[in-house]
């Protein structure tokens, strides 16, 4: 049965950050809200099912993950990603923001650095600043219409801060790299090559590969996603994958992601971690939902796909067409849009009051995702076309009148 994507569903009053909080964080009610990272769209109807079901039997108690729960996640990880994965590998997080914190306490010390390749989803900075670790910063090369990664930067970047770590005879080093693939906000999805380029450093640095994959299953056709411990043994030793059906299939709020961590001793400490807080039992909806997304839900986002596609190649010929002045960076993947609004000639607080009091659109500041992307904002393009197209033009006419 094909979905309509195209369904206005009214999310205000649901306590949703998304349209609940925009007086909140934006000052004003009545603008298109495009800003955090979920989609406008229902869940699929077996996912909504499954709720309504388990909801129905009316005593919520502490319940155990079955099987069913982790073959689902192996299952699609095989079919959709090509990595075979053992159930064993899989540890339950309540959402993957806390797995990382997780991992920074669990495999660094303080005053230790870690990797963020910027710009980065503000939360990866949290995780390292909050626990008295050091942000290495290594910047993507930005190349007028593409990212990558700048490998002669980021050898430099890490050898420049072990050396001084070592000239004050401290045991510090540089022990993590936060990667996300596919990217956000920029949109890569990382090539085979860039991966295994991305693996050899951190094999030869003796760096713990963290990787946020949660966008994972929102590539558009012309791209291939690679989980990068699928690679190789080697890779997957040093790797911890994360993933999660949130994003894929409406259901963030569900708080229930999957560690992935073949490497057996790394996946004790990270348990251990997990347990001491209580937070493995997770919650009686997030599994039901999760197994029906995961075993019924590959034909509705092949469709969402589609959507979605249309929706980004329809904001690229936009842009390209009608508001010069703003480049956005093609999305290989995700449904996140960076935009790259240099030619406005606006600082970064006249960019957002012109989105947000001009244009009436709410979108991310750039400059949350890294200190040189004040002239960028992120835009979320998971909603209705009719959506979409009322922004798009709402911004034409602002950007004729600035
Ligand atoms: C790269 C990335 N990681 C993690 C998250 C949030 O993950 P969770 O809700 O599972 O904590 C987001 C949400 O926007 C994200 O974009």
């Amino acid at each position: 049965m094909l979905k309509d994507f195209n369904e206005k569903v009214d999310r205000r009053n649901t306590n949703c950050f998304k349209w609940d909080k925009l007086h909140e964080k934006y000052g004003k009610e009545d603008v298109i809200s495009m800003w955090i990272a979920d989609m406008e769209f229902r869940a699929p109807e077996k996912v909504i099912a499954s709720i309504v079901e388990r909801a129905k039997h009316g005593i919520y108690g502490y319940t155990f993950r079955d099987d069913k729960y982790y073959n689902t996640i192996s299952e699609w990880m095989k079919k959709r990603h090509d990595w075979n994965i053992e159930n064993d590998w899989i540890v339950f997080s309540p959402g993957i923001v806390p797995a990382l914190s997780f991992c920074v306490s669990c495999f660094t010390n303080v005053g230790d650095g870690i990797i963020v390749p910027s710009p980065a989803y503000p939360p990866f900075f949290n995780a390292v600043k909050d626990q008295g670790r050091i942000v290495v910063e290594s910047c993507l090369k930005y190349e007028g219409t593409r990212y990558s990664i700048d490998f002669n930067g980021l050898n430099r970047s890490v050898k420049l801060m072990n050396l001084e770590m070592e000239k004050n005879e401290t045991e510090k080093k540089v022990k993590m790299i936060f990667l996300c693939n596919p990217h956000n906000p920029t949109g890569r999805v990382w090539t085979k090559d860039e991966l295994c380029r991305i693996g050899e450093f951190c094999l030869e640095n003796d760096i713990l590969i963290v990787s946020d994959d949660i966008h994972s299953d929102i590539v558009y056709e012309e791209n291939q996603y690679t989980p990068i411990a699928s690679i190789c043994k080697e890779f997957e030793d040093i790797t911890i994958t994360c993933i999660s059906p949130g994003k894929t299939f409406s259901m963030t709020g569900l708080a229930t992601s999957s560690i992935i961590i073949p490497n057996i001793e790394l996946r004790k400490t990270f348990t251990k971690m997990v347990e001491s807080y209580e937070l493995d039992g997770g919650n009686v909806f997030g599994m039901v939902a999760s197994t029906a997304a995961y075993e019924h839900g590959e034909e509705w986002l092949i469709q969402l796909l589609k959507y979605l596609e249309t929706n980004r190649n329809y904001m690229l010929d936009y842009f390209e067409t009608n508001i010069k002045e703003i480049k956005p960076i093609k999305p290989e993947g995700t449904y996140l849009v960076w935009l790259d609004c240099s030619g406005l000639g606006l600082s970064g607080a006249e960019l957002m009051d012109f989105f947000v009091s001009k244009a009436g659109i709410a979108v991310n500041p750039g400059i949350s995702f890294g200190e040189h992307s004040d002239q960028f904002v992120r835009m979320n393009i998971g909603c209705t076309f009719e959506q979409l197209e009322s922004a798009l033009s709402t911004l034409e006419y602002s950007v004729r009148n600035l």
